[in-house]
């Protein structure tokens, strides 16, 4: 199969809804990464998304609406404070686990009673979902394991041939995936960190949880417990504190004749002129939009990334640091 990609118009969005409609997956733009999307009340579609990524059969899926849609067609809204979430975060990088009403099928539910449901504020995705008008289930765009992608080319390196269209709708914003929310409890609870904060829901709802995962646990959202996020060459993950043993480490690597990276936001990068540098940048906002786009760039350059841990773990920190562990860890 031929892979395309075409940048966003009228044309390359009524392509992209026929493909849909017949059944095929296609590479879409959102404002955290690329997804993988299939119409998500078409059982053979879906499937084809967990065969062409190599996704485990028991990691559910997110379907994507536009803002317009009805989600009482999709889902049930048990609690009232789902509303203002809604009017505070979306569209944009929230994810929110509803009780399911069984529309969208179980091949992307996993066969669970929940559904994942998300509003993104990607302009070209808004006006995808408005011509579809169903459900699109996504997961990120990436072969299972490997780093989500955010370009259109980054699709295109995991996916070549195997799927028709990837629509170029530009760098990703946000740069991590969205905040994953379970809201079927009177507390929302966090299963995945990402762009919309602990402190961003709390200050609309009053209160959040994080979802502890310990081993053995049977995670409520089990995209949580695999290897995830991963750079196809060798990573490390030192602390802040360790500036000697990563210049060690540096050069060690150099001595085998192998290509160390260091990577790091700019305010740590100071500690290593000189150095081969991979520098995400400044503000938790730019390190969240550069991470992945630095690791797929580190593995065609670097023999091993050593990455350097975030300076804490409030607002996006958090889920900078639960992706770093991951892909570096
Ligand atoms: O930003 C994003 O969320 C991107 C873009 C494409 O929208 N999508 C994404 O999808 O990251 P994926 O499949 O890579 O990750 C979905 C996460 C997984 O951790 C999965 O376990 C969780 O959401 N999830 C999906 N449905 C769930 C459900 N019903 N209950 C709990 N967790 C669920
Ligand atoms: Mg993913």
């Amino acid at each position: 199969m031929i892979t395309k990609i075409e940048k966003i118009t009228e044309e390359s969005l009524l392509k992209s809804v026929e493909l849909l409609k017949s059944g095929e997956v296609i590479g879409i733009p959102t404002e955290t990464v690329y997804g993988l999307g299939a119409v998500g009340t078409m059982p053979s579609a879906v499937k084809k998304i967990f065969e062409v990524k190599g996704r485990p059969a028991d990691n559910p899926l997110i379907a994507h609406v536009h803002k317009d849609y009805d989600l009482n067609k999709l889902v049930y809204i048990e609690h009232d404070y789902v509303y203002e979430l809604l009017k505070a975060y979306t569209p944009g990088p929230l994810t929110l686990v509803f009780k399911s009403k069984k529309v969208v099928c179980e091949e992307a539910t996993c066969g669970g009673e929940t559904l994942a449901v998300r509003i993104p504020s990607h302009k070209g995705c808004q006006s995808l979902l408005k011509l579809l008008d169903m459900p699109l289930v996504a997961p990120s765009a990436n072969l299972s394991k490997h780093t989500s992608p955010v370009t259109a080319q980054h699709v295109y390196n995991d996916l070549d041939g195997k799927i028709p269209l990837i629509l170029d709708g530009g760098k990703c914003s946000g740069g991590i995936e969205s905040t994953v929310l379970d809201v079927t409890e009177k507390v929302p609870r966090i299963l995945r960190a990402g762009l919309i904060t602990k402190e961003m829901v709390e200050k609309v709802v009053g209160a959040c949880l994080i979802a502890e995962h310990k081993e053995g646990d049977k995670v409520k959202s089990p995209g949580v417990k695999y290897k995830h996020y991963q750079p196809k060459c060798q990573t490390a993950l030192f602390s802040r504190e360790q500036i000697e043993e990563i210049k060690k480490e540096y050069k060690k690597y150099k001595e085998q004749n192998k290509i160390p990276f260091i990577m790091c936001d700019s305010d740590m990068a100071k500690n290593f002129e000189g150095y081969n540098l991979l520098n995400l940048g400044e503000t938790e906002e730019e390190i969240a939009r550069n991470l992945y786009e630095k690791l797929l760039e580190g593995e065609k350059i670097a023999d091993i990334i050593i990455a350097v841990e975030m300076p804490n773990e409030k607002g996006i920190y958090l889920g900078i640091t639960n992706r770093l562990k991951k892909s570096c860890g």
